[in-house]
């Protein structure tokens, strides 16, 4: 990355500091950068290739603005105070955007104001540290099922197989109901559809066109919501007489709803909502990290070789007792998040005239925080493209500036599985790790990562490994 012609610095309301300070209305709007090429022509280069036309376009500004047929000018954030000012300090003037109304509707990850609140501290429980402690059992039953499932000798394909292991998993725990390693067909392709919104060669078109993507996705958003109702109905036969005694996320709803006291924040909606909302944010994302966690071990076997030593030295099979010996396979997923951040982009509206680094950003504007090129910054990061996991046995943390590390996003809105989905990576990549080695094909070359975007980044589907016995 050449030097940076931003500092990142933001400004808070500069005219309430400075009278003589321009007004809002009267500053510029951030530039289209020359190394993106005409803003004309921005829709198609970002079609082609996402990643290296936001690096390209950024590689001199920390904000710039581009312009997309569909949403129009969005304005790229790239440095960690953006990230703290839009998240925790001035978080009041950027909302959630229209892409996450119109996936996940009234679910927790959508909602603004007193409905967040209330939703979120509902929710919440199901993510205590005694839940997490008793879904382990769950998951580590559950990577067995699946592990047991594959020949040794075989291929399989990382991005199907780790998007089938999260749904067992969060469906074991969170759900309470065991899918069929070989089935569920419907769960399983409902849930994939929601990310068609995003594919890249859809999503910057004007909303109007319906692009066989924007129809895969409504018609994919149509049956999960139909497989929330059903889960919901299933679950509404034996409801809990007390939403406390509730153990996963269906019979606490189902109890809420029963008990009355929730009728107006959890409608009969807004229940499917939650369900829809949970079972897509709290598979892909985490499929994705285990997904590259093991495409890194693959390519870089002296870090395969302690990771290996580390879980050999388990005595059994991975339990939430061990978590804290983890500390090669934490610092291997801590790594995996920066390098290769399932939420590559955090988005925002901007709910009035805000001035960032002496630019205007218009109300209503699209804002994107960019996880991906923060993480990569050599600002913050040696060697940033480099995958690493020993960087983190350094006191980097201490060292790093607030929100340069934000793969769970920050403020009140940052995810509520981040302590669930890193206990799942990592138990998943032990309980893996004890028995197999998956490898890299030999007659197989390496492009680059396979990187395919959507709502989040996931793994190009067709990326096999070996499944090799050790
Ligand atoms: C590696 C895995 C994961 C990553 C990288 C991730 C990332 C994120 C990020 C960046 C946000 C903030 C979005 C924003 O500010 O707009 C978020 C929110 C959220 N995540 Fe996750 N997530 C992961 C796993 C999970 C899991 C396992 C669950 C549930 C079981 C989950 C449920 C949610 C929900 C419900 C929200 C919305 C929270 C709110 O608005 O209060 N996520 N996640």
């Amino acid at each position: 990355m050449a030097e940076q012609v931003s500092s990142g610095s933001v400004d808070p309301d500069p005219a309430a500091d400075d009278a003589a300070a321009p007004r809002p209305a009267d500053r510029p709007l951030p530039p289209y950068p020359s190394s993106a090429g005409h803003p004309l022509l921005h829709t198609v280069h970002a079609m082609r290739d996402v990643f290296g036309f936001r690096e390209r376009a950024m590689a001199d500004h920390d904000l710039i603005r581009i312009k997309l047929l569909g949403p129009g000018d969005v304005y790229h954030l790239g440095h960690p105070d953006h990230f703290e000012r839009v998240l925790l300090n001035d978080r009041e003037r950027f909302r959630k955007s229209e892409d996450f109304r119109l996936t996940f509707e009234g679910g927790l990850v959508a909602v603004e104001g007193d409905a967040w609140r209330r939703q979120r501290e509902v929710l919440q429980p199901l993510f205590s540290r005694d839940s997490l402690r008793d879904y382990a059992d769950g998951m580590v039953e559950a990577v067995r099922r699946r592990r047991d499932h594959w020949q040794p000798g075989t291929r399989i394909d990382l991005a199907a197989e780790t998007s089938d292991l999260t749904l067992d998993i969060l469906f074991a725990t969170l759900l309470g109901r065991k899918l069929a390693v070989d089935g569920d067909e419907e769960i399983r392709t409902a849930a994939d559809r929601l990310q068609h919104w995003f594919t890249p060669t859809s999503y910057p078109l004007p909303t109007w066109i319906p692009t066989p993507a924007r129809l895969r996705f409504k018609r994919g958003k149509r049956r999960l919501q139909s497989v929330a109702d059903g889960l919901l109905d299933a679950a509404a036969d034996d409801p809990p007489a007390d939403p406390g005694e509730a153990d996963d996320l269906l019979s606490l709803l189902v109890a809420l709803r029963e008990s009355g006291v929730e009728s107006e924040a959890l409608t009969d909606d807004r229940l499917r909502d939650q369900v829809v909302t949970m079972i897509f944010a709290g598979h892909d994302t985490t499929a994705t990290a285990i997904a590259f966690a093991f495409y890194a071990l693959a390519r870089y076997p002296e870090v395969r070789e302690r990771f290996h030593a580390e879980v050999d030295a388990l005595d059994g099979q991975p339990t939430v007792a061990d978590l804290d010996a983890l500390d090669v396979t934490e610092r291997v997923v801590t790594e995996t998040l920066r390098l290769f951040p399932p939420v590559y982009t955090i988005p925002r509206e901007a709910t009035t005239d805000v001035v960032v680094d002496g630019y205007r950003i218009p109300e209503g504007a699209t804002t994107w925080l960019t996880v991906d090129r923060v993480h990569r910054d050599p600002r913050f990061y040696d060697d940033p493209d480099t995958f690493r996991p020993g960087r983190w046995a350094t006191d980097l943390r201490e060292r790093l500036p607030d929100f340069a590390y934000a793969p769970f996003g920050g403020g009140p809105r940052a995810c509520i599985g981040r302590q669930f989905a890193l206990m799942e990576a990592q138990l998943a990549l032990a309980t893996i790790g004890r028995d197999y080695h998956l490898a890299w094909p030999d007659d197989r070359t390496d492009d680059g990562p396979p990187r395919r975007l959507g709502m989040t980044t996931r793994m190009e589907p067709g990326t096999t490994v070996r499944v090799v016995e050790r």
